[in-house]
């Protein structure tokens, strides 16, 4: 008999069943990345009124919060992530009433929301590197950031060694002779976190969103705001990755704890739980845990997760690491699968077929674990990298600078699919600002809605099942003996099985279906399972 599995579509509104105290312990997080999500006005750009628009959408999908990446003002040299005013919107996303308006609105339907905050840099167009620049070597100004005459004979050499995360020297040369550092483009000056006025500064604009209504915030290179004294040469040509585990010394330093302490004492003296997540790489789990422990950051993205290749052992280690090293700081696990820096996991994880049957078995995966998880837009349609984006289309810094960071950024972050047959498929009136294939057409949400066997009802009936079932979520779990090349583990009340092999396996029944990513055949008191197929068992 072959079972096909009915969604089992929540009505509970989000309001009712998101959670309070330790709400992001096992919350579901849905990632906006704004420019790509929902335009309003037309422009082929996304912004906030789009948002607030789709807020409906997300709160059917089941999540618990939305992260908006930053929508300041920003000569958008990096994607909004070079800020040149923390407190103000920039006008291609709307402005600060859009921005209140869509709090208030999330709130109404009873989600969360994060906004980005981004201290390690700002933009080479804010008024603190302007007013560095303009005043010439020695004004306080410069002590804001990173500015150093440089090495040789007249100082035409950089200050260090270091490389950009984008490809070259981390350091650009002014006009007048001094040197300034940026890890990432040179549009992205670092800021100098060991002078006070900075960490004044970001903790009056944290309490700026704070009071604005936000529930915390994702903090971008979160690992890097302290470097390590002297700023050491390396010695060797390193390119530090975006998302990597190198030591370096820029990166995970341990002076940055410091600084996420005190905006934990900021975040606790707010009411309502707000959170702060970090986007820090670090070298190993326990590094990385670091950052959440109890007076420190409540989430760490688990970026070994995401880069574990897939395969059952590779994923069975990477889950024990990171579940061993959260614990020890009594944490939970933060997955995720892809994000606006990466390849998308569809297309990471083998791309067409294959991609899209392994990316819907690891969502079920990473459901089933015990934590919170993290869902870039479009991963709940199933959407695969666009790779052949034309040369003059592109605008990831990358692609200009590098040696092609993570396959150039550009592929995933087309904008979404929602409806029609046509581009820009309902992202808007005016077209996209990165083109969308015409196979999208397939693979909107509006495509997708009612189609039992959807990447879409699949999320949609996961996340309904994370509110319905109590043993999902926040708490431990078991591993059970199963054949190589499965997974089997237990949490309460559920057996999660995933079969990682291209090979359909026979198992003993487990218990009673619940949710499966491919339609299971029965034969007695086994079951057949496809390959690459997750199934979730009530037991
Ligand atoms: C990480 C962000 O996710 C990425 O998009 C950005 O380029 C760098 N940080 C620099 O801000």
């Amino acid at each position: 008999m072959t079972q096909e599995l009915a969604p089992t579509l929540s009505d509970q509104p989000a309001a009712q069943s998101a959670h309070s105290a330790g709400w992001w312990r096992d919350a579901v997080i849905y990632q906006v990345y704004v420019r790509s999500f929902a335009d309003s006005d037309g422009d082929g750009i996304g912004d906030l009124r789009g948002a607030r628009e789709r807020l409906p959408y997300l709160a059917d999908l089941g999540v618990d919060a939305v992260w908006l990446t930053p929508f300041y003002a920003s000569p958008q040299a990096d994607g909004g992530y070079d800020v040149a005013d923390y407190r103000a919107v920039d006008p291609l996303f709307g402005d600060l009433s859009d921005a209140d308006d869509l709090v208030r609105e999330a709130h109404r339907l009873g989600l969360r929301i994060i906004v980005d905050i981004v201290p390690n840099h700002t933009s080479d167009q804010h008024v603190w590197f302007q007013a560095a620049l303009a005043g010439g070597p020695g004004v306080p100004e410069r002590e804001l950031y990173h500015f150093r005459p440089g090495k040789g004979v007249d100082g035409e050499l950089p200050p260090n060694d270091w490389e950009s995360v984008f490809g070259g020297p981390a350091w650009t040369r002014t006009a007048d002779g001094d040197w300034y550092l940026h890890l990432f483009a040179p549009a992205q000056p670092d800021l100098n976190w060991e002078n006070p006025a900075v960490r004044e500064e970001f903790e009056s604009v944290l309490r700026f969103w704070l009071d604005l209504g936000v529930d915390g915030f994702r903090i971008d290179v979160a690992h890097g705001m302290i470097k390590a004294a002297g700023l050491p040469d390396l010695g060797v040509r390193e390119q530090a990755k975006l998302i990597g585990a190198q030591v370096l010394p820029f990166f995970d330093q341990d002076g940055v704890h410091e600084i996420h302490r005190s905006w934990r004492r900021l975040l606790d003296s707010y009411e309502g739980e707000r959170i702060g997540v970090a986007e820090a790489w670090a070298p190993s789990a326990e590094r990385l845990a670091l950052y959440v422990r109890p007076d420190e950051l409540h989430q760490a993205f688990n970026f070994q997760f995401l880069t574990c290749a897939w395969g059952a052992e590779a994923m069975r280690k990477v889950i024990d690491e990171s579940l061993t090293a959260t614990a020890s700081v009594g944490a939970p696990t933060t997955w995720v699968l892809s994000n606006h820096d990466v390849v998308r996991h569809t297309t990471r994880y083998g791309g067409k077929d294959t991609g899209l049957r392994r990316a819907r078995a690891a969502a079920l995966l990473t459901l089933a674990l015990p934590g919170s998880t993290y869902v870039y837009q479009g991963e709940e349609l199933g959407l695969p990298e666009v790779e052949d984006l034309p040369d003059a289309v592109r605008q990831d810094p990358a692609f200009f600078r590098g040696d092609g960071q993570d396959g150039m950024r550009d592929g995933c972050r087309v904008p979404l699919p929602w409806s029609g047959t046509t581009a820009p498929y309902g992202f808007g009136t005016g077209g996209s600002w990165l083109p969308q294939p015409d196979s999208w057409k397939d693979l909107s949400a509006q495509a997708q809605t009612g189609d039992p066997r959807s990447t879409l009802e699949l999320y949609r009936s996961a996340l309904a099942l994370r509110r319905e079932l109590p043993g999902l979520g926040d708490g431990g779990m078991e591993w059970l003996d199963g054949p190589e090349g499965v997974l089997v583990f237990a949490r309460p009340g559920l057996v999660c099985t995933l079969n990682t092999l291209a090979a359909e396996v026979e198992l003993p029944v487990p218990g009673r279906p619940v949710l499966a990513t491919a339609a299971l055949e029965f034969t007695g008191r086994a079951v057949r399972i496809p390959r690459e197929t997750c199934v979730w068992w009530a037991v």
